[in-house]
């Protein structure tokens, strides 16, 4: 049944050639972190709603399911997170922080997916939640579980940053805890009060990507999501604030690119508020021979001459096997005939160019807005 709801799920994601992230999905048991009450699915004409049985059946699917329901605090949307799980790549050995674990499910994927020569650091800032994931998670040796505010973390490098609670603003920290190549995703989105809970909730939140590169940071957006607002220290000003409304109301969020931080764009931009921005400026440039641009999380291309004009590939593209000056290989490292999908006006390989339909940089179209964390 797992195996099912694996493929079904990285499907739903635009995901399923990704069989590291089905493996993870197909092996962590969703059943053994939702709690012994009877499970409850937050449902659009009643609220929480009791499932007839606590049939692990019922959850191997794309539904949401209470943690604190109280708190309107849920076990997120497989699909969304397996999307967004894709985009920030984690690889075996990686180091990578896992903020609002809740019970710990995601965590538990993650540690698959690091590995047993990697390591997830989980935080939490509800108590309760927290020691479930302790007992949860208990068996896992690469896994380690902290009750705090997770603006305080990680303290050490790491790889990834993977926040499931929604921030106005990234913290600083976490950017600058970014090792080369680390890869940070947190909902961003405005805090909006909602009845009947006691917390706020970002309900027109995007995902977003930030990945460190050479000098700099790519950005991009993995589309929409609606996630509890942070508890605790995580603060952003009301101006930052009111400028993120207006970009998120905008949309126009697929033509993020890069985070500038203390530095004016001198291209488009998406949102700008203090000290930084998210740009449709290339994410980096390297010198004037070899540009060095992301293509999709943790995956690069390395074109020979800086291009014009946004480019977008698809997802098989990665330069990682690179096998000539504009060459692309299939991720499976087989060579493959490159396929770019968008604008890209002045390289060779665009000839196989079929169409010049837009895809997002991070996988497929946006997922419909629903509640998913
Ligand atoms: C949407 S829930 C996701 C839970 C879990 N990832 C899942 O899907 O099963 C968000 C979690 O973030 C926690 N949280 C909120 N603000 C936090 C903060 N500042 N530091 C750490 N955890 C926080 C909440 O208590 C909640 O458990």
């Amino acid at each position: 049944m797992r195996a099912t709801y694996a493929r079904q799920i990285l499907a739903l994601a635009n995901a399923s050639e990704n069989h590291r992230l089905e493996r993870a999905f197909a092996a962590v048991p969703r059943e053994t972190f939702l709690g012994e009450d009877r499970w409850r699915i937050p449902t659009s004409l009643a609220g929480y709603t009791p499932l007839p049985e606590n049939d692990p059946v019922l959850i191997y699917q794309d539904v949401v399911v209470g943690l604190a329901t109280q708190r309107g605090v849920n076990n997120g949307s497989p699909a969304l997170h397996a999307r967004w799980l894709n985009a920030m790549a984690p690889h075996r050995g990686e180091v990578v922080a896992h903020l609002g674990a809740g019970a710990g499910y995601y965590t538990a994927i993650l540690a698959e997916l690091v590995g047993s020569t990697g390591r997830v650091i989980a935080l939490e800032y509800d108590e309760d939640l927290c020691t479930r994931a302790v007992k949860n998670l208990a068996h896992r040796t690469n896994v380690q579980v902290v009750h705090a505010d997770g603006a305080a973390y990680p303290v050490e490098p790491v790889d990834g940053i993977y926040v499931n609670f929604g921030v106005a603003r990234p913290a600083r920290s976490w950017i600058d805890r970014l090792k080369p190549g680390g890869r940070l995703v947190p909902p961003l989105g405005a805090p909006e009060k909602q009845e009947f809970l006691p917390g706020r909730v970002a309900a027109q939140a995007i995902g977003l990507l930030v990945t460190r590169v050479d000098n700099g940071f790519g950005a991009a957006s993995l589309g929409p999501a609606s996630f509890i607002f942070a508890e605790g220290a995580l603060g952003a000003t009301t101006e930052e604030v009111n400028a993120l409304r207006v970009s998120l109301q905008n949309a126009n969020d697929g033509k993020i690119r890069s985070l500038l931080l203390d530095r004016r764009p001198t291209g488009g931009v998406w949102l700008a508020a203090s000290n930084r921005a998210l740009s449709s400026e290339a994410p980096v440039r390297v010198g004037g021979r070899e540009e060095k641009a992301l293509v999709t999380p943790g995956r690069w291309a390395y074109r020979s001459k800086p291009q014009t004009g946004p480019v977008v590939f698809c997802r098989a593209c990665t330069g990682k096997n690179a096998s000539g000056p504009l060459g692309f290989a299939a991720r499976n490292g087989s060579p493959q005939a490159p396929h770019v999908i968008g604008r890209h006006p002045r390289t060779p390989v665009c000839k196989t160019t079929p169409g010049g339909k837009r895809r997002y940089a991070a996988g497929g179209p946006p997922l419909p807005r629903l509640r998913q964390g």
